[in-house]
């Protein structure tokens, strides 16, 4: 039986700051975010999306009434969650009215959260294949303001249904994935920015990935020439170029260009959002398939995902024959387009003014309220959610 990918949505905030301006502010050279970086613009998110309301917004594209009746689980994959103990899973539950008779748990290990979920859907639909699997990856990549990690921030969400017989990839069961625990990215309970080992960290993914890609190579007899693309996990577009070239010197010409055309494909949404650490992989697996229309039916997809502490998978789909016909290209293009931009200024108004800790009530400031959901505040220490 085939299980995969049946419907993909992504959802990012309204608002974005251009990082060739934040690095003028920051006293930093342009081209360091550009080039050396890799990323364009930055999604900002207001106060008022979180990623129970990123998630909502993502997935509330793909909900028919036939959806809704065949849901199993609910996964949500995430290292931006709102509470210690209640998943976000269950608001997404109750914001989208889904119905009782299902799971709805979250996931977490740092970005890697979001292909756990997709695994456990995937072996799910195995045992059940009349069932739906509706799977989240939602983060707010959150460093600081002046700090070295501030260029690799970003806000969102993708959504994904995982069914039998999907319509747009299978996800083949070749997976290679491996588990070390070290610290090269981790935050604190107590606080909402991460910690990055910067150097380290992505020294570490790309240890993980050549030590992932050589067992793939030998255990599943596949080389590079039998795939159509290759995605990352992006934390931002160099860290997967530089993945990327530790596969080249191993292709034939025409693979390698292949490749490397694909993989800038796999980029475009990542330059202007960001990094959204669980969703960062199936933001750049639909930026590829919006962006290049001459994949095929039958094209084999390579997948990486890494997630800081670390666990790393690389794994791969085939795009099913209608694939083309259940993407969102120009409402994805129009999303972006549609964005404000905020001066620095600007956005470091909105980066600063976010729900306390302590239990002071707190209200989100309407002027920034975006998609259908939206976090209101946080009234007696409870999330006070509406659909507008
Ligand atoms: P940095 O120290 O500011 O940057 O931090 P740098 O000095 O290393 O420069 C970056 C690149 O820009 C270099 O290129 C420079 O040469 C180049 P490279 O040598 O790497 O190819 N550069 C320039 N290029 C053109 N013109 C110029 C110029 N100047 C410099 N004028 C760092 C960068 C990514 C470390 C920092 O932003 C950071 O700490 N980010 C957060 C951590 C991170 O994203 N790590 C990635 C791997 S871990 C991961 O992916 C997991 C994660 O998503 C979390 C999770 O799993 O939950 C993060």
């Amino acid at each position: 039986m085939k299980i995969g990918i049946d419907a993909i949505a992504m959802d990012t905030p309204d608002f974005y700051v251009d990082l060739v301006k934040l690095a003028q502010v920051r006293g930093d050279d342009p081209d360091k975010y550009t080039i050396g970086i890799g990323q364009d613009e930055q999604a900002v998110p207001p106060s008022s999306q979180d990623i129970v309301t990123m998630g909502a917004n993502a997935a509330t594209k793909l909900l028919t009434p036939a959806i809704r009746a065949s849901l199993g689980m609910v996964l949500v994959g995430t290292e931006s969650g709102v509470d210690a103990s209640k998943s976000s899973a269950l608001f997404i539950h109750d914001l989208l009215a889904l119905p009782e008779w299902v799971r709805a748990v979250e996931l977490k290990e740092a970005c890697y959260g979001g292909t756990a979920a997709l695994m456990m859907a995937r072996d799910y639909i195995a045992a059940h294949p009349d069932k739906t699997v509706l799977v989240i990856a939602a983060d707010i990549a959150r460093y600081g303001l002046a700090t070295a990690g501030e260029v690799t921030q970003g806000a969102g969400a993708v959504a994904m249904l995982i069914k039998a017989e999907p319509h747009i990839m299978t996800i083949e069961d070749d997976s290679v994935y491996r588990s070390e625990s070290i610290d090269d990215f981790w935050r604190p309970v107590y606080q909402d920015t991460a910690i990055a080992q910067g150097k380290y960290s992505t020294e570490q993914y790309l240890a993980f990935f050549q030590a992932i890609w050589s067992r793939y190579q030998t255990q599943r007899h596949h080389t590079a020439s039998d795939f159509a693309a290759m995605t990352f996990h992006l934390p931002y577009t160099k860290m997967g170029k530089k993945a990327l070239k530790l596969v080249l010197p191993d292709t034939d010409e025409a693979t390698g260009e292949r490749l490397q055309r694909r993989f800038e494909a796999s980029t475009r949404y990542c330059r202007r959002v960001g990094n959204i650490y669980t969703g960062s992989l199936y933001l750049g697996l639909l930026s590829l398939l919006d962006n290049d229309t001459s994949l095929k039916a039958g094209d084999r997809i390579g997948l990486f995902s890494y997630g800081s502490g670390a666990v790393a998978e690389f794994f791969s789909g085939i795009l099913q024959p209608d694939f083309a016909a259940q993407l969102h290209a120009a409402n994805h293009a129009k999303m972006l387009a549609d964005r404000q931009e905020l001066t620095v200024p600007e956005y470091e108004a909105v980066f600063s003014d976010k729900v306390p800790y302590d239990p002071e009530d707190y209200r989100s400031d309407p002027t920034y309220y975006h998609g259908q959901f939206v976090l209101t505040g946080v009234i007696g220490q409870e999330r006070q959610y509406q659909q507008r």
